[in-house]
């Protein structure tokens, strides 16, 4: 392959004295692979790091970490380990676990100190690697390695709150075996390897291989026309359908908002407000949460959100930014409805009927049948490779 001397800067808004620059070289798509220079470690998963998944564009090349099967390794171990949080008690598995396609099946989920939780609903990591913009609505975090940064730094609340607990918990990771033998292939040019900035990288390169291309769907359109039910069948093409509208938030090969990849260019972020609630009749939403509007104090960006990926939608209820949609057919009923009506208690209101809901949430006719086609087509995004992966599963267990 001819090397495309091409770079990409996406320059995204500067906040919290944040400023992240993601430059995407393409010439530097390479597989750089540490561990294969007579390295290996017994017991631990090779085989290349798939650059160009199947149906998929190429991953995105990111200038200062190149994706290597021993750094993806490392993450893997990282991901399972509790000793990176202050009490030992929390690692990013217990939010994100693999048989729930990365999500922990609660609405929100505890946090650190007893009695807290975070913000938002835990978000799958399928396919986070094709994420320009991670979380519900950050604008700023467009890295996997900032976004790790925040869970061991952040404070509100904390997750695994490192802040003033910094050398003792870099020593705990500095003093296992296991991380003396992890840590000088995955950072061959290192010195001294063992730095919060490489924990976030080796994170990073773990979470951009978590790929999920083989669902039934990818089979049926990679042409085995048995492997979706009839009905699955027709719950695509109403997916697709002008009337459903579906694809005009959950589009392309991730069922995502806008993806990144070494093919784009540019990538301009989404939002929308999905019209969930509408608290006084103002358009509000639960503990004064604004979403995008929070960033950008913009007040026609109160109330919206990220798309996110529909893929293994199956296996990560509850639903929406706040786990408050219990399953997959009260998604649709809300959308049909062009809105959710919640008639009683504090957030009360017609969501339908706020002043911030986008345009594209106009309700639509829906038979019960249909309903059960459009269920059994999203079911048909369910990755059962994925969640059984072993590149992926705790390493500290069998
Ligand atoms: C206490 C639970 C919890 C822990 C621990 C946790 N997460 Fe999360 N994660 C969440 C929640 C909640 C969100 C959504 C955050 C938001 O939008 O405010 C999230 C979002 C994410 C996202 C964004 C995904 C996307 O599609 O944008 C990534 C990536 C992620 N977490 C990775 C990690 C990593 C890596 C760790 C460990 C360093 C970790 N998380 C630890 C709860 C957790
Ligand atoms: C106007 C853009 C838009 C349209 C049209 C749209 N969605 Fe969404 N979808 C979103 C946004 C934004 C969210 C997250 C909203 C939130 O959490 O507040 C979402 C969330 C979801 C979720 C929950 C995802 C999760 O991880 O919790 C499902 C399922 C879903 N949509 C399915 C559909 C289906 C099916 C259709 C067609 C009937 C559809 N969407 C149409 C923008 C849209």
């Amino acid at each position: 392959m001819l090397p495309i001397l091409r770079t990409l800067c996406v320059f995204p808004l500067i906040s919290f004295g944040i400023a992240q620059i993601a430059c995407i070289d393409e010439a530097r798509i390479r597989l750089h692979d540490a561990s294969s220079n007579g390295d290996d470690h017994e017991g631990h998963l090779h085989g290349e790091i798939d650059l160009q998944p199947e149906g998929f564009p190429p991953l995105r090349a990111l200038e200062d970490n190149d994706l290597s099967r021993a750094k993806a390794e490392l993450g893997r171990y990282l991901f399972y380990d509790s000793a990176l949080s202050q009490d030992s008690s929390m690692s990013c598995a217990t939010c994100h676990k693999q048989e729930f396609a990365f999500t922990d099946g609660e609405a929100l989920s505890p946090a650190l100190h007893e009695g807290t939780f975070t913000k938002r609903n835990s978000m799958s990591l399928t396919n986070v690697a094709y994420t320009p913009f991670l979380t519900w609505v950050n604008p700023t975090i467009t890295r996997l390695k900032n976004q790790a940064a925040g869970v061991f730094f952040g404070e509100d609340p904390a997750e695994f709150g490192v802040t003033g607990f910094e050398s003792e918990i870099l020593g705990r990771i500095e003093t296992k075996t296991i991380y003396q033998q992890l840590f000088p292939p995955a950072f061959p040019y290192d010195e001294n390897p063992w730095s919060y900035e490489n924990i976030f990288i080796a994170l990073e390169a773990f979470q951009m291989t978590l790929i999920s291309n083989q669902s039934p769907y990818d089979a049926y359109i990679s042409g085995d026309s048995n492997a979706l039910s009839e009905s699955a069948k027709r719950g695509l093409i109403l997916f697709n359908s002008e009337r459903l509208d579906c694809t005009h938030c959950h589009n392309g090969f991730n069922f995502a908002g806008p993806v990144i990849s070494a093919n784009t260019a540019n990538v301009e972020m989404e939002f929308f407000n999905t019209g969930l609630y509408n608290i006084d009749g103002e358009g509000g939403l639960p503990n004064g949460d604004l979403g995008l509007a929070e960033h950008t104090s913009e007040p026609y960006d109160i109330g919206k959100f990220r798309a996110p990926t529909l893929r293994n939608i199956e296996l990560t209820a509850p639903y929406m930014h706040d786990g408050s949609v219990e399953t997959l057919e009260d998604v649709i009923r809300i959308y049909a409805r062009g809105g959710r009506l919640i008639e009683n208690g504090a957030h009360a209101g017609d969501g339908a009927l706020s002043p911030y809901k986008s345009v594209l949430i106009d309700g639509f006719e829906i038979t019960e049948s249909e309903i059960e086609d459009l269920i059994n087509f999203l079911t048909s995004l369910t990755d059962e490779k994925f969640i059984s992966n072993e590149n992926f599963s705790n390493p500290f267990e069998g």
